[in-house]
């Protein structure tokens, strides 16, 4: 368990800064992650490298013995380098260009762009590469961050067009594949094929699924031009980027994949991500300043399978923020306790944003362990408290890696993208679909590994599919070897990869280990609600039902009150053809886990625990005291099991 903190010394007089060094010491920081927006002070005119304040910014901090991650400047191109190549800022939906003034204002499919990002970032990794203190390397800083990933340029265009034409090769077999023949959309060749954007009405959905698919592979490209060149510099450095919370824009698991990734960092907001989601209102209310439960614990369970085991929070919330609807302060106990549930989900690291509040400029209102004065924050007394006590306890400091979970909850960047392209009904959101379901199994006090369906998944004992648009050959025959048993939701299985309904109509290839099908789909405004019972649960549909047959012998386990089926099952598989109220979804997996032999018990709303290594560790994120469900002789190596709002509380596993 260690703790980072990302710092701004250029922001800052030379004086400070050694200060700072030995104040983040004390504090128990031993990284400190810098240099991320700085291009316009490492080259202020071009060409015109400075390094002098960098080398005794790094040996300054490297003097007091702190590990050093080094950011790549590309998020913030200076003002000169956009003067001189206007092709570098990104052109939006409408047509217009972003302005200079900002952060994340280029173009990721620019040429001129990706060869300015090389240059930088080879001039940095040549001075800094073998430096002993630089442990790790950041690339660029939250890719797509702003709604930046995207681009309607001349170059994205280019592109796009010879990403279709190695996709497809032939003109034909796109139009063939697209369903061009439709409203006369067919085009004569790939240079005829525009971006789908300024068209009277909906693009054709495939044509707006292939440019999400392109220009996911153009973040990855991007960013794979950053990575070789720091590999080759760099070689004992980990590499890493700081992806962000609830953040689907690009497939993360292709994206590590592709660039070969050493760690998944991702940026932690819990109470700005609760006030930014489409959570009930109410849930807001109820977690305005401890977070939802499981708004974090969903991406570090994310970004763990994403990293190959290994995640970093790269920035922690340690008070109030400046960017989400509302900011308050955090109730006292959070920092603390949002440190703990990183190191209990498996992070190596945990740092925070910032080392101190900036008191000019765009993030004047966002808090960091210091005042501007210099004061700690009430944030970092807390990140001093924790530090003391996990200095403090072998068992802390020593923690063994997490355990792969039981569960699986697969999730799936394409569905994310085609549920966005043909959402059919406005509530609905595959991601919070996914959530819904994560904070079911989360509630019943189940560890959760979230996964991608490519992933082997053959060591799960329940794996859970809230939805997954297409269901391939390759994701059948893991149910078919597998012993766990499984839950689909609805949608699952209702599209193929090239955006059209499956000839045997949905669920597609899943027919094969259940036989069903979907006749009809409907998506339910809010005074639309088919009512059902399950286990003595009752509940409704909400957002979205199925009319569905079961054919051959599949059961059905649940009705809806006008007679069409809820869920279904075949052998160790279940169809839930519905979107339904939570306590519904809650019992079709309490159920599922039984039949997977997974004990599983009630927590009460906003408790929730985490095993890892040999200890479990409990949190309370609701407004009552809780106790925790440790057993009555427990070893506690910290706090003990009444929890008030914000406490923390860990116990040697039986
Ligand atoms: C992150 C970003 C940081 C800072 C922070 C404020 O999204 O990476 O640079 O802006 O938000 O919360």
């Amino acid at each position: 368990m260690q703790l980072g903190v990302c710092y701004y010394p250029e922001q800052w007089p030379r004086s400070m800064w050694a200060d700072d060094a030995k104040r983040m010491v004390e504090l128990g920081i031993t990284h400190v992650r810098i240099a991320e927006f700085a291009w316009s002070r490492m080259e202020p005119r071009a060409g015109e490298f400075v390094w002098e304040w960098l080398d005794e910014a790094v040996g300054t901090l490297a003097a007091a013995g702190l590990k050093l991650v080094l950011g790549t400047p590309t998020a913030s191109p200076p003002k000169w380098l956009i003067d001189a190549h206007l092709d570098v800022l990104p052109v939006r939906a409408d047509g217009t260009r972003w302005n200079f003034g900002s952060r994340r204002h280029y173009d990721i499919s620019s040429a001129t762009y990706r060869r300015e990002c090389v240059r930088i970032v080879t001039a940095m990794a040549e001075r800094y590469g073998r430096h002993p203190s630089i442990v790790a390397w950041q690339t660029d800083n939250e890719l797509g961050c702003h709604d930046t990933v995207p681009s309607y340029s001349s170059a994205a265009l280019e592109r796009f067009q010879a990403w279709l034409q190695q996709r497809y090769e032939t003109v034909e077999a796109l139009n063939d594949a697209w369903g061009n023949v439709f409203w006369s959309m067919e085009y004569p060749s790939f240079g005829a094929i525009g971006l789908p954007n300024l068209t009277p009405t909906d693009a054709n959905p495939i044509h707006l699924l292939d440019f999400r698919r392109f220009m996911s592979d153009e973040v990855a490209s991007f960013h794979r031009e950053q990575i070789d060149v720091l590999r080759q510099h760099a070689p004992s450095a980990d590499l890493l980027h700081n992806f962000m919370g609830f953040f689907t824009t690009f497939d993360h698991y292709q994206f590590a994949e592709d660039n070969a990734l050493d760690v998944a960092a991702w940026d932690s907001y819990p109470i700005a991500r609760t006030e930014s989601i489409a959570l009930p209102e109410e849930q807001k209310a109820r977690y305005a300043r401890t977070a939802h439960p499981d708004v974090s614990a969903f991406d570090h369970d994310r970004y763990r399978a994403i990293g190959g085991g290994r995640f970093w929070v790269m920035e922690q919330q340690a008070g109030p923020v400046n960017w989400a609807p509302w900011n308050p302060v955090p109730a006292k106990g959070m920092v603390r306790l949002w440190a703990y549930e990183a190191f209990a989900h498996g992070a190596e690291l945990v740092s925070y944003f910032r080392w101190r509040q900036c008191p000019y400029a765009q993030e004047q209102m966002h808090s960091g362990l210091n005042l501007p004065n210099n004061e700690l924050s009430p944030g970092g007394l807390e990140v001093q408290q924790a530090a003391r006590e996990i200095a403090a306890t072998a068992a802390l400091s020593e923690l063994g890696a997490p355990a792969r979970a039981a569960t699986a909850v697969i999730f799936d960047y394409e569905t994310q993208w085609m549920f966005e392209i043909q959402r059919h009904g406005k509530s609905f959101d595959y991601q919070t679909l996914v959530f819904d379901y994560y904070e079911a199994l989360r509630g019943l006090g189940l560890d959760v590994d979230i996964v991608s369906s490519k992933a082997d998944l053959s060591a799960y004992r329940l794996v859970v599919v809230p939805s997954i648009a297409v269901i391939d050959d390759a994701l059948v025959g893991q149910i078919e070897r597998s012993a766990a048993q499984w839950v689909f939701g609805p949608r699952s299985g209702s599209k193929t990869t090239t955006f059209a309904i499956p000839s045997s109509l949905p669920p597609g290839a899943l027919q094969r280990v259940l036989p069903m099908q979907v006749l009809e789909v409907e998506s339910l405004r809010p005074t639309l609600a088919p009512a059902m019972s399950l286990g003595g649960v009752h509940g409704v549909a909400m957002h979205w039902r199925e009319h569905v047959r079961a054919n051959g012998e599949t059961q059905v386990d649940a009705y809806f009150d006008d007679a069409w089926p809820a869920v279904l099952s075949h052998g160790r598989v279940r169809y839930v053809a519905a979107w339904l109220s939570h306590a519904l979804h809650r019992e079709v997996l309490a159920q599922a886990a039984q039949d997977a032999g997974i004990e599983t018990q009630r927590l009460p709303d906003g408790l929730r625990i985490r095993r890892r290594g040999d200890l479990t560790f409990a949190f309370n994120f609701g407004a009552e005291q809780v106790r925790a469900p440790a057993p009555a002789n427990a070893t506690f190596v910290l706090g003990t099991s009444q929890l008030k709002t914000g406490d923390v509380c860990v116990w040697l596993s039986a």
